[in-house]
């Protein structure tokens, strides 16, 4: 499908990418010199949301394809690289202590090399600190630059000096990037990078560029190949998916793609996230309800259930808005399963608009929360709001809502005895014996059966529900 020319093209120019190439052969026959014997292993962490999950997937289908291994034991690795989150603060202080962690790794054998990316290197303070603070991290990149990769570790294993490229603007799209892909029959797909909301709290808009869709046809042969491999589940991501295509072609929304990927032929679930209230459809919700591959739950964060906080929060959207919407998807699908994000202590929040978002969850009734408490980002507009609540009343108003959640949660698995699903099987669970599966709705199961069945979707009755984890059996066995 042709893309609009008068509107912003983000592709990165065919000569940056075959100069990339150029260095991965580079890159890959230096490490064949240094490592005769065996390839060299490179231990990848992602932290923060599936975005960022699947920026990680592109970063170790790189490093593959240079020729490293990836491991999971830190202290055997020759490469150790953090790809970061910078959402709150308290997921950045998790990798500055990680970091801390690695200098004896890096001091028992400077040829290995210590690299971060992602969204907190993004951030200028914090590259700053990095430089200075921690002299030992060899390389250091930001989120949009990841296609060049094979040209940094080329220079870290060559010119012996730090590598710092953490170039801004509004971001691009790279097509064609290898992909380690982490599950074998679950799959994320990004439909489009960046954000343009501004929500005053948020930093992605700064660390991640501007709103940019990938292509239609792009995408859907994405899935159409993947679902061919025999994956059973195809995530779609984005930070706010309902406003896919809006840079580029009005006439392939959202929606469209939806049912584009619906009428692949196979057995699989779509999932996608986030979907901001602000930008959600009639039109959406008819799409969900008719798109019989569409697992039916929808991810809609609320923020907050007070009109003035999302209003400071510049969310685009009110109380009634967002209940209305919730209405017609139920009334559109019945057994819709509804999550949501909520900021608890967003500046100046006093105890009754607190009350307004404990009463919106009493009558939206979701199926789970994530909750967290405002965490001021530096460069955000509500980092400079006026807080005047400390952090105890905060907490007392997080326990207030994640008790309410666990009641609701409670009445709804409750409900559930008896009843049947058809799940897919995740993974084993904790309690020996025992597999792990999950709803459409993103409720898990946990049952007795045969690690073979993992990758498959099963029938599955509930036997024992407790509030976080649900107890069954297998009902069929089929293959
Ligand atoms: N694009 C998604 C959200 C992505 S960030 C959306 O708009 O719905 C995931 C969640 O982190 C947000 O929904 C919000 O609840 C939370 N969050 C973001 N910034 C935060 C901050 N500064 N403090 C606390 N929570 C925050
Ligand atoms: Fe952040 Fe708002 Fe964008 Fe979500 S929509 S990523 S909360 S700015
Ligand atoms: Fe974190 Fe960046 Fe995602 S800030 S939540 S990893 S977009």
């Amino acid at each position: 499908m042709q893309s609009n020319t008068s509107k912003p093209d983000f592709s990165v120019p065919q000569e940056e990418l075959d100069k990339q190439a150029q260095y991965a052969a580079m890159a890959e026959s230096v490490l064949q010199s240094r490592f005769p014997d065996r390839k060299p292993r490179a231990f990848v962490h992602t932290y923060g949301c599936q975005g960022n999950v699947a920026d990680g997937e592109k970063i170790k289908g790189i490093l593959e394809s240079l020729g490293y291994a990836l491991t999971d034991e830190i202290e055997g690795s020759d490469l150790v690289l953090y790809n970061t989150c910078a959402i709150r603060e308290h997921a950045q202080d998790r990798v500055f202590g990680n970091v801390g962690k690695r200098k004896a790794w890096k001091e028992a054998d400077r040829s290995r090399i210590l690299a971060l990316c992602g969204c907190m290197m993004q951030q200028e303070y914090v590259a700053e600190k990095i430089k200075k603070s921690y002299p030992y991290v060899d390389l250091v990149f930001g989120t949009h630059v990841i296609y060049k990769l094979p040209e940094f570790i080329y220079r870290c294993l060559c010119d012996g000096k730090r590598v710092f490229d953490l170039s801004g603007g509004d971001g691009n799209v790279v097509e064609g990037l290898p992909v380690h892909r982490d599950g074998t029959f679950k799959a994320w797909i990004p439909i489009m990078y960046g954000c343009n909301n501004f929500c005053s709290y948020c930093v992605v808009p700064y660390v991640r560029g501007r709103e940019r869709s990938r292509d239609f046809d792009t995408v859907v042969a994405e899935a159409r190949h993947l679902i061919a491999q025999g994956y059973r589940e195809i995530t779609l991501l984005g930070q706010n998916v309902n406003s896919y295509n809006k840079d580029k072609d009005p006439s392939l929304r959202f929606p469209a793609l939806l049912r584009a990927i619906n009428d692949i032929e196979g057995d699989f679930w779509i999932r996608f996230m986030t979907s901001h209230p602000r930008d959600c459809t009639p039109e959406l919700l008819d799409t969900m309800a008719q798109c019989e591959k569409v697992a039916k739950h929808l991810h809609l964060p609320v923020q907050s259930g007070n009109d003035r906080v999302l209003r400071d929060m510049n969310r685009h959207y009110d109380r009634e808005k967002y209940l209305s919407l919730i209405d017609y998807a139920r009334q559109k699908m019945p057994d819709l399963s509804i999550t949501s994000d909520i900021i608890v202590g967003f500046p100046g929040e006093t105890a009754e608009e607190f009350d307004d978002t404990l009463s919106l969850v009493e009558r939206v009734q979701y199926t789970s929360l994530f909750t967290f408490i405002f965490s001021p980002r530096p460069g955000t507009k509500a980092a400079e709001l006026p807080d005047p609540f400390d952090r105890a009343e905060k907490n007392r108003r997080f326990k207030a809502l994640t008790d309410l959640q666990e009641q609701i949660a409670g009445r709804r698995t409750a409900a559930m005895k008896g009843e049947r699903f058809c799940v897919l099987v995740e993974e084993p669970a904790k309690e020996e014996g025992f597999l792990s599966g999950r709803t459409e709705g993103n409720v898990i199961i946990e049952f007795p059966g045969d690690k073979s069945l993992i990758g498959t979707f099963r029938t599955v009755e509930v036997t024992e529900p407790k509030t976080w984890v649900l107890k069954g059996k297998l009902i069929d066995d089929k293959d």
